[in-house]
């Protein structure tokens, strides 16, 4: 695990989309982990401006989004397939045909989550982006979660919804379902980037890095993973014993 400390949301947002910019010159044909909510949203800007930029082509990149609510339509303005065509998809050159949202249509979800499994078999993730709950979900792998769970259906955590009801009119609106990966999903891509910022995620954060592996933080999986990623703020950053801006394990 390797951990590195920045001022705030921007420096966070910049660090890390210079890092997955990398990955794709490097492999432009990079198969990516996507993740929805307010912190990859100024990732997303600065991979746009690189595309704008001419630095980066999505053309051959394929995605894999973690998760998505059951219960809406796909077309619900908080429906992460909504979310990721305004905050990414709608600004970029990738083909429709490269992206991979989990399907929420009610009718089959069982069949629905194996199809989405088998695919992500087929096309291991190269870079798994990540943020975390303060209840230290990774997708929607609530506490408690099983660690060996492929992609399934999760009632979301009392907290979750609490958290996620800023997005809707009342806490009401918040699906009570979710699709997301499961854990092993998640372990089984080959690089992991988690992006954190804010006092509210210094708990799950230190939880993380230091709590027992399972236990009721399911993000702390990752201290299993040989090749993980943590770019945070200092707000974030604030319960871990850091006496630099870097830290690794
Ligand atoms: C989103 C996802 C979630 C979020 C987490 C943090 O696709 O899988 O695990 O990453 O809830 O959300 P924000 O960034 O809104 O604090």
């Amino acid at each position: 695990m390797q951990i590195y400390k920045y001022k705030d949301y921007n420096e966070v947002s910049k660090a890390a989309a210079a890092f997955v910019i990398r990955e794709i010159v490097k492999k432009p044909n990079l198969i990516l982990g996507l993740a929805t909510g307010t912190s990859p949203i100024g990732l997303y800007q600065n991979l746009i401006k690189a595309y704008n930029d001419g630095i980066i082509s999505f053309k051959e990149v394929r995605t894999f989004n973690l998760d998505e609510y059951v219960g809406i339509d796909k077309f619900h303005p908080q429906s992460y397939h909504s979310f990721m065509h305004k905050y990414l998809f709608d600004h970029i050159d990738i083909p429709p045909q490269n992206i991979n949202i989990p399907s929420n249509d009610l009718k089959n979800m069982e069949q629905l989550a194996k199809e989405y499994n088998d695919k992500m078999f087929g096309n291991q993730r190269d870079l798994q982006i990540l943020g975390i709950g303060k209840n230290g979900h990774i997708g929607f792998n609530e506490p408690g979660s099983r660690l060996g769970n492929m992609t399934f259906i999760v009632k979301l955590d009392d907290q979750t919804r609490i958290d996620n009801s800023r997005f809707f009119d009342s806490l009401e609106e918040v699906p009570h379902y979710a699709i997301t990966m499961g854990i092993k999903n998640i372990m089984f891509s080959k690089k992991i980037i988690l992006i954190a910022s804010g006092e509210a995620k210094a708990d799950a954060i230190f939880e993380m890095v230091y709590g027992d592996v399972g236990g009721q933080y399911p993000a702390s999986i990752l201290q299993l993973h040989p090749d993980v990623t943590i770019m945070i703020d200092e707000a974030a950053a604030s319960r871990l014993e850091m006496t630099s801006n870097y830290l690794t394990f």
